[in-house]
C-alpha cells in the first residue's frame, strides 16, 4: 500500500483526536503537526508553523514531500487555505474559500439555506446604514433575541438578549464595532427552543458524502448548563434523540439540499461540514454550518468511528469517496474537559500536570498542554486535556472518564461532573 505523509494543522483536542485516528491508519506514513501541542508528540512530529501562515506552509511542505494537508481550526480555510495550494500537487482535506464562508459569513450561510429550503430560523442582515430597519425587525419579533456578528469572532460574536431595549443597544454596539470588522453586518434572527445537536458529513466535492457518529457538546463553564460559554466542556455520542426517523429529515432536509447548493453553486467543498443543529418539537433546523469538526465533539466522535479516517479523508480530497465505507463502532464515547482554574476568564499557565501515566481506562487527548524546557508537561491554555472513554452505555463511559480525571492532576483543575445528564431526562 502506498503510504502518505500528512501535515494536520492545529493544536486543540480535535487535533489531538484526528492525530490519534490517523497514526491507527495503514496508509499513513510521517505524520506532522503545526504547531501541535504537549501531547501530539505521541502520534507525530509538532512542527512550529502557524496554521495561518501560507508562504510558509508552502515552502515547508515541498521540502518534506508531505501528500495531504488536514486543516483542523477553520481560520485557515476562512482565509483561503485550499485556494493557496490549488494548483499544486497536494491534497487539502477541508473547503475552498467560498465553501468556508459558510462559517466565515453567517449571513453568507442564511442566504444559502433560504435558497436551497433548508430549515433555519427566520432572519434579517443589517448594517450601519440600516439600523433603523434592524430596529422595526426587532419589533416584530419575540423575545429572547438572538444577535450574530456575520464574520468569525473566536466563538463569540453570537448574543442572545432578554429584551428589547438590550437587544437595540446591542445591535448599536456590534455595529459600531464590538467585534471589529466582524459585526459590520449583522444577522438578526427568532429565537429557537429545543436541544442542540452536532451533525458531521465528510463530503468530497462531487455528490459523494459520509455521515459520522452524531454527538452533543457542552459549552457552558458551569454545570446545568450555567455560566459563561466556553469552547466546549465535555460531549457525548451517540445522541439519543437523533434516531433514525431525525437522522432520516436530517439527511433528506438538510444534508441532501447542502451537497446539492454547493454543487449547483459551483463551490468546491472536499471535507468535512459541521451541522449545528436543533430539535425543535422533532424536527431538525440548522444553528449554523461550521466547515471543519467541532471541539470536542471530535474527542468522543473519533472512538466510534471503525474505519481508516485516511482513507476516508483521502478519498474525500480527491473527490472520489466511491464506496469506501465509514463504520461505526455501536458502542457509547464520551469526552470530559478538564480546564485551568478561571477559563473562559483569565487562568494561570504553567502548571505542572501529574499522574497521566496512570490512566488506563481513557485516552487523554491533550489541548492546552506544553513540554517546559525542564522536560515537564505543564498547562498552557484554558482547555487543558479532553479526556475521552468508551462505554457499553453512557454511565459506563463517563464512569471512565471521572475515575481517569481523579488520576490527574494540576492547581486550579476544573471540570464538569454532569456531562450528559440532560439526555436522560
Ligand atoms: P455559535 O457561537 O454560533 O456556536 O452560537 C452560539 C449558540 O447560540 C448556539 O450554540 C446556540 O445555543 C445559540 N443560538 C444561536 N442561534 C440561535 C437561535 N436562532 N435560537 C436559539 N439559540 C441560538
Ligand atoms: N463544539 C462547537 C464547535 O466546535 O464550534
Amino acid at each position: 500500500m502506498e503510504k502518505i505523509d500528512i501535515l494536520l494543522l492545529g493544536s486543540g483536542g480535535r487535533e489531538s483526536a484526528l492525530a490519534w485516528k490517523m497514526s491507527q491508519s495503514p496508509m499513513l506514513g510521517k505524520l506532522y503537526i503545526a504547531p501541535g501541542n504537549g501531547g501530539t508528540p505521541q502520534y507525530g512530529t509538532n512542527v512550529a508553523l502557524s496554521p495561518v501562515d501560507f508562504p510558509a506552509i508552502s515552502a515547508w511542505v515541498k521540502e518534506n514531500n508531505i501528500g495531504m494537508i488536514v486543516v483542523g481550526n477553520e481560520d485557515p480555510l476562512v482565509k483561503g487555505i485550499y485556494d493557496y495550494f490549488a494548483d499544486d500537487d497536494i491534497l487539502i482535506v477541508g473547503p475552498s474559500k467560498a465553501g468556508a464562508a459558510l462559517e466565515g459569513s453567517k449571513d453568507f450561510a442564511k442566504q444559502f439555506m433560504v435558497k436551497n429550503n433548508i430549515p433555519t430560523a427566520r432572519y434579517r442582515s443589517f448594517t450601519a446604514d440600516t439600523i433603523e430597519d434592524g430596529f422595526r425587525f426587532l419589533e416584530e419579533l419575540q423575545p429572547p433575541y438572538v444577535l450574530k456578528a456575520d464574520g468569525l469572532a473566536a466563538g463569540k460574536g453570537v448574543l442572545i438578549l432578554p429584551d428589547l431595549e438590550e437587544a437595540r443597544k446591542s445591535l448599536r454596539e456590534m455595529l459600531s464595532g464590538m467585534f471589529g470588522a466582524s459585526s459590520a453586518t449583522v444577522v438578526i434572527e427568532e429565537f429557537l427552543s429545543g436541544i442542540e445537536c452536532s451533525v458531521f458529513v465528510l463530503t468530497d466535492g462531487n455528490g459523494g458524502y459520509r455521515i459520522l457518529p452524531v454527538a452533543k457538546d457542552y459549552k457552558r463553564i458551569g454545570e446545568g448548563d450555567t455560566g459563561l460559554n466556553t469552547g466546549g466542556m465535555g460531549a457525548v455520542s451517540p445522541v439519543p434523540f437523533a434516531d433514525d426517523t431525525f437522522m432520516e429529515k436530517v439527511r433528506e432536509r438538510i444534508i441532501e439540499p447542502t451537497i446539492n447548493g454547493l454543487l449547483a453553486d459551483k463551490i468546491v467543498y472536499r471535507g468535512f461540514i459541521f451541522l449545528g443543529l436543533i430539535n425543535v418539537g422533532g424536527e431538525p433546523m440548522v444553528i449554523e454550518y461550521n466547515v471543519r469538526m467541532g471541539d470536542p465533539e471530535t474527542e468522543a466522535v473519533m472512538l466510534r468511528i471503525d474505519s481508516d479516517l485516511v482513507a476516508l479523508m483521502k478519498a474525500a480530497a480527491e473527490g472520489n469517496l466511491g464506496n469506501i465505507e465509514l463504520k461505526q463502532d455501536s458502542r457509547t464515547a464520551v469526552t470530559v474537559m478538564m480546564v485551568s482554574g478561571g477559563y473562559p476568564g483569565s487562568y494561570p499557565k504553567g502548571k505542572k500536570i501529574t499522574g497521566t501515566e496512570k490512566v488506563t481506562e481513557s485516552i487523554l487527548f491533550h489541548a492546552g498542554t506544553a513540554i517546559d524546557p525542564s522536560g515537564d508537561l505543564v498547562t498552557s491554555g484554558g482547555r487543558v486535556i479532553s479526556v475521552s472513554s468508551h462505554g457499553k452505555d453512557m454511565d459506563e463511559a463517563l464512569a471512565h472518564s471521572y475515575a481517569s480525571i481523579s488520576l490527574v492532576d494540576f492547581d486550579g483543575k476544573y471540570f464538569r461532573r454532569d456531562i450528559g445528564q440532560d439526555l436522560k431526562r
